[in-house]
């Protein structure tokens, strides 16, 4: 096994065996949907009408009997419907805004803002920590669970942290360049933004203290994490999560292997399901990712549907903990152009082949007569030639349709004329409905 790039001290299940785990995830299954099937309506009325009871449950596989939980859920019972303790339990709540409607809300108590600051410590040293390392926080603070997830887990690590939230890229540049942190959390396409400031200031991202980057809460390809790595000079690995399973610290990749987020399994129970029947599928097949809390008391969570699509893979740096292939699509972002399935992800990949282009881009769906018509807006590179521009963008057109089988009109744009988001990227533009 390759030699730990953190000398922060693991927990000790981290090391546990297969079987090990395995024993606690099943004592653990057995309280959590008791205490839901206990605790909350929801999940009361869930389970009987499916017919099953928590008593039910005698080996991780029998999981597959219970009902799944969607979002819709989660709107149906807005805004505090799903909790399973009493409001004088409830330390905290976050809410993600979602693109349509009324906001999801999630709940915590102690103990659960406690087991997070676990799952995020445990996320931060797999991602190469180091003691006396500070980390600079650019996830967004507030009601989004990225900066206080994470800055929790950096307290919890023993780690210095600087909680500057989303925003004011001049100033990120000035305080990474004045406080000198080791470590960055951050979307990675607000990285891109804070790397074109940096350049804008004069100063080569390269040269920043940074030393290592924890990317997540938004899909990124592994293109465009070797073109982070070589413009920051930092290690960049993935952190993936999301608030109605917990937060950002589900599942971190490590260091040492890069090969996909490990999940921390102890407190987050995965399955993968084909998304059109809700069949349960072997490891190593792709399908829609679905979790199950294990201890979490505020809003347990049975079988909740990511819509995340991604395949489970056996553990490598943390043996006894599977791992998930790098989450590049989901389900809700699937562009269906002309009858072919088209993910942003696929573009990204092919954009970041270009050199005359920047990985700032955005797919604008709209329609001619009947017909669904793609356009990729992407910027040129930095102090790129018209001339070269020109050539990447029929480069880019060719490769489109070569690769992915749709036709795309490229709309190059001079730099800066993509819209930066401060938190996540919005990638797609649907003006079909207009
Ligand atoms: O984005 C939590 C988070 C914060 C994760 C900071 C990582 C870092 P939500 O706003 O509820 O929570 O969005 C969750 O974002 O279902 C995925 O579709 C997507 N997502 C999160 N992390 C990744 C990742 C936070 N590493 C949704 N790769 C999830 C791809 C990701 N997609």
């Amino acid at each position: 096994m390759s030699t730990r790039l953190t000398d922060l001290p693991l927990d000790p299940i981290e090391t546990a065996s297969r079987a090990e785990l395995q024993a606690l995830q099943l004592e653990r299954l057995k309280w959590s949907l008791h205490h839901a099937y206990a605790n909350s309506p929801v999940y009361r009325r869930k389970f009987d009408e499916a017919g099953v009871h928590p008593d039910q449950l005698q080996s991780l596989a029998d999981l597959a009997r219970f009902p799944f939980t969607s979002k819709q859920d989660l709107r149906d019972h807005y805004p505090f419907g799903m909790f399973a303790v009493p409001q004088d339990r409830v330390a905290r709540v976050h809410a993600s805004s979602g693109t349509t409607g009324k906001p999801t809300v999630v709940g915590y108590t102690l103990q659960d803002i406690d087991n997070w600051a676990t799952v995020m410590a445990r996320s931060i040293r797999a991602s190469g920590a180091r003691r006396g390392d500070k980390v600079h926080i650019s996830y967004g603070y507030g009601l989004f669970t990225g900066g206080l997830g994470a800055h929790y887990g950096v307290e919890k690590a023993g780690l210095t942290a600087i909680p500057f939230g989303g925003g004011q890229t001049e100033r990120q540049v000035q305080l990474i360049v004045d406080f000198k942190p080791e470590i960055i959390m951050v979307t990675p396409s607000y990285m891109l933004a804070i790397a074109d400031e940096f350049e804008r200031q004069g100063i080569d991202p390269a040269s920043s203290s940074l030393r290592v980057g924890i990317f997540g809460a938004e899909p990124w390809t592994p293109e465009m994490r070797l073109a982070i790595e070589k413009r920051m000079n930092i290690s960049a690995v993935d952190i993936y999560g999301l608030s109605e399973v917990m937060g950002p610290g589900v599942a971190n990749e490590c260091a040492e292997t890069k090969d996909g987020p490990t999940i921390w399994e102890d407190h987050f129970y995965p399955e993968i399901i084909d998304p059109n029947t809700g069949e349960v599928l072997p490891d190593g097949e792709f399908g829609e990712l679905v979790f199950t809390s294990l201890t979490k008391e505020a809003m347990p969570v049975v079988r909740y549907r990511t819509r995340d699509l991604t395949r489970l893979l056996p553990g490598t740096a943390r043996p006894a903990f599977r791992r998930m292939e790098k989450v590049t699509g989901r389900t809700d972002d699937m562009m269906i152009v002309r009858g072919v399935n088209v993910f942003p992800s696929q573009i990204e990949e092919l954009i970041l082949k270009q050199a005359g282009l920047a990985p700032h881009y955005q797919c604008v769906l709209g329609k001619d007569g009947h017909m669904d018509t793609l356009t990729v807006r992407v910027e040129c590179a930095h102090g790129s030639e018209p001339v070269r521009a020109q050539a990447a963008r029929e480069r880019l057109a060719h490769e489109i349709k070569s690769y992915i089988g749709v036709t795309a009109t490229i709309e190059v744009l001079p730099e800066g004329g993509i819209e930066r988001s401060v938190g996540k990227a919005k990638r797609i533009v649907d003006q079909r409905g207009r």
